[in-house]
């Protein structure tokens, strides 16, 4: 497996790949990997006869307040373990390799983009966009890999492939859990030992809704009341929003019926999570 800095690296890597008529799958991540990123590359290798892991922490995907500079980096830790489930090659590249001074265009998303997180972080996804299409154009995979922990990413992208015709295929990959049920994300180091018990009101909560939707129970209200009761009940918890929406306009719903996303962005103490459950 080799690491590599710069975009004329992957390009030449991943170009001779294709001349040989081999198939590329992209895993973009920001690093500090957990099983949830190892999920994603396993299938890519599966699927592809050579994988890429990109790990950058995308500045422009960052609010003014949020946590770029105290997102956890590991890169050691990242490449062993890339290593072991048969990843070929990691992107790695400095914020100037990616965007250089006087950078200015960017992928900006009407409807899909505006709703959920896109409330409270106006600009996110703007910067998930950007950073993807710029990914996609420099390792031009066949396939690339996202996470439905991040349901609303995943259709954004989605969307952005179908909106400008990329030929890429958009693999989703379900949702990896701790064994107590919280999902796995890079953002749980932040937790104190009280906040990662508090933590866990948020898979209660999708457990809570996904058996009332499983048992027959339609009605958004009732089913978001009863996660939400959850939540509230947990101190240390504070809402940011709990939804139910139809899974591809990210629209709210009255009905929980496929394709439907309940999902939910909660702070515990200073740490913001998300969760969701689909109904397919
Ligand atoms: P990051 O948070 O590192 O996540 C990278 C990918 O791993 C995403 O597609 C995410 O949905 C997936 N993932 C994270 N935790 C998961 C879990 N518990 N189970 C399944 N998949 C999980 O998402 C980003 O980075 C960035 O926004 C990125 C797309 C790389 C653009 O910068």
């Amino acid at each position: 497996m080799q690491i590599v800095k710069t975009i004329k690296e992957v390009r030449e890597i991943t170009g001779a790949w294709r001349k040989n008529g081999y198939t590329v799958g992209l895993v973009p991540t920001m690093g500090y990997l957990h099983e949830g990123h190892g999920s994603l590359i396993s299938r890519a290798v599966s699927e592809n006869d050579r994988t890429v892991v990109s790990i950058f922490v995308n500045p422009i995907q960052f609010g003014p307040s949020e946590d770029l500079e105290s997102y956890p980096r590991d890169i050691e830790k990242d490449s062993a373990f890339c290593e072991s489930l048969g990843a070929d090659l990691i992107f790695n590249p400095e914020p100037a390799e990616m965007y250089h001074e006087g950078f200015s265009t960017y992928v900006d998303m009407d409807i899909l983009t505006k709703e959920l997180c896109g409330i409270t972080r106006p600009m996110h996804f703007r910067g998930v966009c950007t950073v993807v299409i710029k990914l996609f154009h420099i390792v031009q995979p066949y396939r690339a890999y996202f996470g439905q922990k991040d349901a609303q990413q995943l259709a954004i992208i989605r969307h952005m492939v179908d909106d400008l015709n990329m030929d890429i295929e958009i693999k989703g990959c379900p949702i990896v859990r701790e064994a107590d049920g919280l999902a796995k994300s890079s953002r749980n180091t932040y937790l104190s030992a009280a906040e990662r018990k508090a933590a866990l009101c948020l898979s209660r909560a999708v457990q809570c809704g996904s058996d009332m939707v499983k048992n027959g129970e339609t009605d958004s209200v009732k089913v978001v009341g009863a996660m939400k009761e959850i939540i509230e009940a947990e101190p240390l918890a504070e809402i940011d929003y709990v939804k139910a929406v139809n899974g591809l306009t990210m629209q709210q719903t009255d009905l929980i019926e496929a394709p439907a996303l309940t999902a939910m962005a909660v702070y515990i103490g200073k740490t913001r999570l998300i969760d969701n459950f689909a109904v397919k």
